[in-house]
Formats: C-alpha cells, sequence, structure tokens
C-alpha cells in the first residue's frame, strides 16, 4: 500500500518498553497484526534507543513470513545527535545533515534493520547549517543507488521544505510533524496547505499527545477528555476516544503514526478508525475542545 493510501502508519519509538513489543517475536506479532489491519507501514529513527529498535525490528523479520516481509514497508529518520553512551563524542544536542552523515547513517539502518532498501527516508529536524545542494544531492544519490526508495523531511517549516524542493534534485514526500488535537500550530502554519499543494503526506506524531489525552491534568487535556466522552456514544458502536482522535486527523487529510506499544490496543484504534465518518461539527467541537476557544 502506497503511503498516500495508508490510512496509519505504526510508529515503533516506544517498542522496548512496551510488554508486547519489547521481545523480536512479539515486535514480529505487532508487525503481522498492522499488516493484518491495513497497516503496512512502520516509523523508525537511528536514534530511537540508539539504534537498538532498528536492530529489534531486524531480529523480529525472521518471525515474519515471507509475504508478509515483502508487504512491509520502512520509514527511518537521520540527523537528530544528543549526549548519550550509543552516540561517543557528542557534548550536546544537535543535528547534523552533511552528504558524509547520511550516507553513513543510511548504511547503519539498513544494516540494523535487515532490508536492502528504505521505503522512505526522513531529515529528522532542520539543521540550521544545512548546505541544501549538498544533503539534497546526497538525498538524490541515496535514491539513486536504490538504499532509499524516497525521501521526506520532519518538523520542517514550510520555508524549509521548499528550500529542499526547490533545489530540484528531490521530491520530499511527506512532511513527519506534531499534529493532535493539543498542537494544531499545522492547520494555520502552512504546512497542512504546503502538504496537500505539493501532494506530500503530512503524518503526525504523537497523534494523541504522546498519552496526554489520557492522563493530561491539564484544563485542555480534561475539557477535551468531556467532550470525546461525550462525542462517542454518537458513533456507532461507541469508539474509544483514542480513536476519535485520529479521526480527527483523518478527517483533514492527516496520517496518524501510532504510538501504542499494545497488540490489542492497535487493533482497535484502526478498526474504529476505519468505521468513524467524522461529522463536520464533530470535529469542528474537538478543535474548539482543545483550544479552549470558539473559532470566529
Ligand atoms: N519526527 C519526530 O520528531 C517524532 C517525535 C516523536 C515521535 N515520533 C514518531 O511518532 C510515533 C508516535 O508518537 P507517540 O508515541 O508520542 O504517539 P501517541 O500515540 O500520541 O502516544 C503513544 C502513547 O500513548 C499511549 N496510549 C495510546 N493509546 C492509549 C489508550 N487508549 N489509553 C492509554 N494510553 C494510550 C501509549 O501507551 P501504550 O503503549 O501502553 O498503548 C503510548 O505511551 C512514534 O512512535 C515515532 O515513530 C516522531
Amino acid at each position: 500500500m502506497s503511503l498516500q493510501e495508508a490510512p496509519a502508519i505504526w510508529g515503533a519509538m516506544r517498542a522496548r518498553h512496551g510488554q508486547d513489543t519489547a521481545t523480536a517475536p512479539g515486535f514480529a506479532r505487532m508487525i503481522s497484526t498492522c499488516l493484518d489491519n491495513g497497516v503496512d507501514w512502520v516509523d523508525h529513527a537511528d536514534i530511537y534507543d540508539d539504534g537498538a529498535v532498528e536492530a529489534l525490528h531486524g531480529q523480529a523479520l525472521q518471525h515474519l513470513t515471507a509475504s508478509e516481509r515483502g508487504r512491509l514497508r520502512v520509514i527511518s529518520k537521520c540527523g537528530v545527535r544528543f549526549a548519550s553512551p550509543g552516540q561517543p563524542g557528542v557534548r550536546l544536542h544537535h543535528y547534523r545533515s552533511d552528504a558524509a552523515w547520511l550516507h553513513q547513517q543510511v548504511d547503519a539502518s539498513l544494516a540494523r534493520l535487515g532490508v536492502e532498501q528504505i521505503d522512505l527516508y526522513l531529515l529528522h529536524r532542520p539543521d540550521y547549517l544545512m548546505q541544501v545542494e549538498e544533503t539534497a544531492g546526497a538525498l538524490a544519490d541515496l535514491i539513486e543507488s536504490g538504499k532509499i526508495a524516497a525521501c521526506g523531511v520532519s518538523n520542517f517549516s514550510v520555508h524549509q521544505v521548499d528550500a529542499v524542493t526547490e533545489s530540484g534534485r528531490v521530491h520530499p514526500i511527506a512532511n513527519q510533524v506534531e499534529v493532535s488535537p493539543f498542537h494544531a500550530d499545522a492547520l494555520d502554519n502552512g504546512q497542512l496547505d504546503q502538504a496537500r499543494r505539493r501532494a506530500m503526506v503530512l503524518l503526525a506524531w504523537s497523534p494523541l499527545g504522546g498519552s496526554r489525552l489520557f492522563v493530561g491534568d491539564d484544563a485542555a487535556s480534561r475539557r477535551l477528555r468531556t467532550c470525546l466522552e461525550a462525542m462517542r456514544t454518537r458513533y456507532s458502536g461507541a469508539p474509544g476516544i483514542d480513536s476519535l482522535v485520529l479521526a480527527w486527523l483523518r478527517r483533514m487529510g492527516v496520517t496518524p503514526i501510532l504510538g501504542t506499544a499494545s497488540i490489542e490496543r492497535l487493533q482497535r484504534q484502526v478498526s474504529e478508525l476505519a468505521a468513524i465518518e467524522m461529522d463536520v461539527q464533530d470535529w469542528y467541537e474537538i478543535l474548539e475542545a482543545a483550544r479552549g476557544i470558539r473559532v470566529p
């Protein structure tokens, strides 16, 4: 399934901390569940647990059938560096986007993931020192060599996406940004409009606010929960409040990256998401509940 058609993506960032997904057989069961439910894409990054999540993916592949491995699509990212035992010599958080770094990180991710090609490779964060020609050229070379099938960006502003695209070397097919009712900047800062205009996929990280939806004790979280609890009874089968938020994202054409490490939860979220046709007034009600103000 193409990225454009994907109803959702599974994000593996928390996989090693989840009961279901911390081992290779468990991770493989999650992947099988994703594939059975139409979620063919899994999101990684070189920094997730210093590469250990990608390595877990690689180990899990041997527990999948050849047909499952053939259908699975992988996203990974590079560019973020932070002080950790897995990044020797790094003394402070910073970003890198030079060609040598990209080539090195793609090779390392391919080896850990146990795949010959990464289906979508993202620049994880905008590097203020980025030399656009060099970085875009490196991405083009990686596509040419077959190590990556396509490229995109993450947390890039509209102007930063324009800079990469207008280099003429590559066409980023996705921008992965934080989007949820709690964090809806993309609706007004041009990222959503740009994705539509350029036929890019806007991928939403932390679609549920990274669990704030359930545990947040702030006013916006409480208002949103109250709103969603009342709303769910208006939908057939009374879906979970999480699925309503995912449907809110889908309603505007944004693709959520599901962060759960629970197989049962992922299965429920995906099947409920498929069944929800979100009413336009409900969509605005969710926005207003999170913002705490009415739209003008
Ligand atoms: N590009 C970037 O800069 C960037 C940054 C952050 C993340 N990401 C990507 O985005 C993905 C998703 O981000 P996220 O993990 O923050 O997403 P999220 O879906 O907003 O949050 C996931 C968290 O919510 C909990 N949760 C989900 N459903 C729940 C429910 N019904 N009840 C209680 N808790 C529930 C999960 O716990 P359980 O596991 O127990 O369900 C997990 O701790 C990541 O995996 C990563 O791939 C990208």
